[in-house]
This record gives structure tokens, C-alpha cells and sequence, in this order.
């Protein structure tokens, strides 16, 4: 099938990767005509890992084009997915004006029996809304909209397309419903269930699975904290509810809050469309207060456990591992925290690039020996895979304190003490004040608290 994707940003790029690999003709369109003409050469703008490989064997097998000219490339197509951006306001309503704007615009140019499909994330009833605005561009009804979110993981985004575990299709038609029928068949013969539902049922779900992922995230990181006065430990607690098939051990992981561009956003909109149709989502209100709340007190834990004017090594700024994306990571959060208490903070990130341009006053390392290298304590933030191998006796030797905060429990605590380092996971044990090794008049916190506001 001729098929156009609007938007090559993340969700966009790689459903058109994954749309061509399908098989089918994939025209990804952007206005922005740097990116479209670094796309034209096979360089890929996000780090995803096996996308830009995935784009390029596409783009040679001539099935993935990329242009500026969306119109153009509308005039013979069966669908159109729209992956542009929703961004949040401070309430957390999503702005729209992406979404409907280029529905509005692509509508004249497309053919008769042409479906739009809304791949960005939306709140219930857009695609009703978008529906009548088409309509009133096109002077007629022959356009169908239609729903498909995507439940893409960044980091592990081409594996969730092509071995999903649903694919949801929201469809008002039976036309809309039948072309995504023909789109995602070879996803279907491998056994992928294809769920049809309307249009509004497709829009909820995406948010209340984002939703319900987020709140399995709070209470592990509640359990945690839970588990730190009572001397327990959060993994193990984590592994015995997780067995229980009726819960799943998936998104059971303690950490330091979740990030990234979705759940935050996400959870924000739920709440708020709640708010606005008399349907308050109480539990998910106050996951967001908590997640952010979160995140400041282990700012304030990690400023506590440094000595005034320490050295600390924050590894990894990536919102979690295999991406390069900083969007409501912790690292934001919790790094200016650290320098306005006077720490000097020396951060490590396999993928640095964006990170780079939002934190300041911090001292970046190529690798995280250099980063651990004299700190008075080491945290880790990110689980990025180099991390849980890390040469523990190396890092012991290179740390001027010895004290390792590990805020997502990848390191194996007997290896970390064996190696001579005070090991502190998240849920696993009361936080025990760090040996300084240094003389030092008072912790970093002491001193924050005593500077004027
Ligand atoms: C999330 C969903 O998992 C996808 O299904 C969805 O398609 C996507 O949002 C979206 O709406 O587009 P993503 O934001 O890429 O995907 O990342 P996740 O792997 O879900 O992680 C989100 C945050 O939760 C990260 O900060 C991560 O570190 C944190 N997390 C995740 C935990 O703290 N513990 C866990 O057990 C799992």
C-alpha cells in the first residue's frame, strides 16, 4: 500500500521504517528540510538502536523516501499517519494544533477513500474532532479518521512494532478498519493480535496503558522506599508480586521517578482530560505530585550523603538506557539541584549530545572512569548496560570517597562491597553515612541550607 507518514521524529521515522520493512511504499515527510535532506543521505537525526540501519536497507530496497513536499506525495496515497507533536501545557492539556493543522493542510491534496490514521498521542474524541475539521476542509465526508497509537519503548522501538503484542485500530468505518486491516496483515499472519475498536475506546487505551505502566512504576518506587526503613530489599519484593501472573514482572523496576516524552506527558493529559469531563483520576493525580516529589528527595539524598563542596559522579543523564533522549529525565532534575548546593558534579552519558546543551555548570567525561575519577561519591542513574560491568576495584581505586549510590539497582551490592566500595541500592538497605575519606566541614546539604534563598 502507498502509504505517508507526517512527522520524522522518533515515532514517525520508525513507523516508517517498520511500515516499508512490512513491505509496503513509505513517503516520511517533514518541514523542517534539514532533517529531510540529512534523511535523504541515510542520516538518521535520533539515536534509536538498529533504526538508521533498518532506514537505510529500506531506502535501498526503494520502498522509504523522504521530502518536504507532503502534498505532493499525498495525491496517490491510501493512508496518512500523522506522527507530529503534541506538546503539554502547565495544566498538562496536550496542544492539538499539530495534529489538526496538518490533517487540515494534507486533506485537499489526498484522494477519494484515503484514510488518516492518528498515530501521535491524543486525547479521547480527536479523532471525531479532526474527522469534522477534514470534512469541512475537503467540503465532504469521503475521508475517513482513523486511530492507531503506537506503543513504542524508545530504546527498544523497531521490536515493539514488529513483535507487538496488540495492535489497536481504532476505526468509526468499516473502510478505515479494513485499509489498517491490509496494513498491519503481515503482523497478523505471524500471529499479532489485531484489536478493532472505535476510535475513542483506541484513544483511551493508549493513555490508560501509559497511565497504568506509570502507576506499576510509583508504588514499586513507594514499596522501595517502604523497604529502605524495614531493611528489606525492593528487587526481591519486586520478583515475588511479579510471579504472580495477574501483576507481571514488567515496569516492577525501582528507580529514580520515570521520564521521557511519554508517561509524564501522558499521565498530565489523563488527569486533566479527567479534570475537564467530571471523571477525577485521583490515583494518577497523585502519582505525578509523587514522581516529581521523587525525584527532589533524592537530590536532597544524594547532597546529604556528599561532603560540602564534594566531587560527585552522576552516571548516566539519558531519561533511561539505549537512548540519547533527556526529555523529564531525573538527571534535570536532580543535577542543578546538586550544583546550587555547591557540589561539583562530573557527569558520564554514552549519548551526552542532548543532555549537553540543557545542564550547565557540570563537567562532562568521555568515559566513567574519568567521571568516577577523584569523586567523593558516585551515583548511577541511568542502567545503561557499561555501567552494570563496570571494574569495581578500578572505580574503588579511582574514587577519592568510596561510597556508590546505586539508583537502579544494577550493580550486584556483594560485588560492589567486595571491591571495598560502600554500595547503597534504592530499596535495599537504610542509607548509612558514607566513610569520608576527606576532611570536609559539614555535607553538601548543610551548606545548601545554610545559603540564603
Ligand atoms: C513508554 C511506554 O512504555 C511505551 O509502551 C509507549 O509507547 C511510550 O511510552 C509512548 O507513549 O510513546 P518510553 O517512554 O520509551 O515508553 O519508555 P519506558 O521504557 O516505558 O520507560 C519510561 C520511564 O519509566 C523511564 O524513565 C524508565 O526509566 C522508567 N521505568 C520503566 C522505571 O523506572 N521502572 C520500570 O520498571 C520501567
Amino acid at each position: 500500500m502507498k502509504i505517508v507518514v507526517l512527522g520524522a521524529g522518533y515515532v514517525g521515522l520508525t513507523t516508517s521504517a517498520c511500515l516499508a520493512d512490512l513491505g509496503h511504499s513509505v513517503t516520511c515527510c517533514d518541514i523542517d528540510p534539514q532533517r529531510i535532506a540529512a534523511l535523504q543521505s541515510a542520516r538518521v537525526p535520533i539515536f534509536e538502536p538498529g533504526l538508521s540501519e533498518l532506514i537505510a536497507q529500506q531506502m535501498q530496497a526503494e520502498r522509504l523516501h523522504f521530502t518536504t513536499d507532503a502534498n505532493m506525495a499525498a495525491n496517490d496515497a491510501d493512508a496518512v499517519f500523522l506522527a507530529v507533536g503534541t506538546p503539554s501545557d502547565r495544566d498538562g492539556d496536550i496542544d492539538l494544533s499539530y495534529v489538526e493543522t496538518a490533517a487540515q493542510a494534507i486533506a485537499p491534496y489526498l484522494p477519494s477513500a484515503a484514510v488518516i490514521v492518528l498515530k501521535s498521542t491524543v486525547v479521547a474524541g480527536t479523532a471525531r474532532r479532526v474527522k469534522s475539521l477534514v470534512d469541512a476542509s475537503r467540503g465532504g465526508g469521503d475521508i475517513a479518521v482513523a486511530s492507531n497509537p503506537e506503543f513504542l519503548r524508545e530504546g527498544t522501538a523497531i521490536k515493539d512494532f514488529l513483535h507487538a503484542d496488540r495492535i489497536v485500530i481504532g476505526a468509526d468505518d468499516a473502510r478505515s478498519e479494513a485499509v489498517l486491516r491490509m496494513i498491519y496483515a503481515p503482523l497478523a499472519l505471524r500471529g499479532i493480535p489485531i484489536l478493532a475498536t472505535e476510535t475513542v475506546n483506541a484513544e483511551l487505551i493508549k493513555y490508560a496503558a501509559n497511565a497504568l505502566l506509570a502507576l506499576k512504576i510509583g508504588f514499586i518506587n513507594d514499596v522501595a522506599d517502604l523497604c529502605e526503613r524495614l531493611g528489606g530489599d525492593v528487587t526481591a519484593v519486586a520478583d515475588g508480586i511479579g510471579r504472580d501472573h495477574r501483576i507481571g514482572g514488567a515496569f516492577l523496576a525501582a528507580g529514580p521517578g520515570f521520564g521521557g516524552s511519554c508517561f509524564p506527558m501522558d499521565t498530565r493529559a489523563f488527569a486533566s482530560s479527567g479534570r475537564r469531563h467530571g471523571a477525577q483520576q485521583p490515583l494518577v493525580e497523585t502519582l505525578i505530585e509523587r514522581n516529581e516529589a521523587r525525584k527532589q528527595a533524592l537530590a536532597a539524598r544524594i547532597i546529604e550523603a556528599a561532603p560540602r563542596h564534594g566531587r560527585v559522579a552522576i552516571l548516566g543523564t539519558s531519561f533511561k538506557a539505549n537512548t540519547d533522549d533527556v526529555r523529564e529525565a531525573a538527571a534535570l532534575t536532580i543535577v542543578p539541584l546538586l550544583v546550587a548546593a555547591g557540589l561539583s558534579v562530573h557527569l558520564h552519558d554514552p549519548q551526552p549530545d542532548a543532555a549537553k546543551r540543557l545542564l550547565s555548570n557540570v563537567q562532562w567525561h568521555g568515559t566513567a572512569l574519568g567521571a568516577l575519577k577523584d569523586a567523593d561519591l558516585a551515583v548511577v542513574l541511568t542502567e545503561w548496560d557499561q555501567y552494570r560491568t563496570l571494574d569495581l576495584p578500578k572505580v574503588a581505586r579511582a574514587m577519592a570517597g568510596n561510597t556508590l549510590l546505586d539508583l537502579r539497582n544494577i550493580i550486584d551490592p556483594e560485588r560492589a562491597a567486595g571491591a571495598g566500595l560502600n554500595y547503597q541500592g534504592l530499596g535495599r538497605a537504610p542509607l548509612a553515612a558514607a566513610p569520608a575519606r576527606r576532611g570536609h566541614g559539614g555535607t553538601a546539604m548543610a551548606q545548601l541550607a545554610a545559603s540564603p534563598a
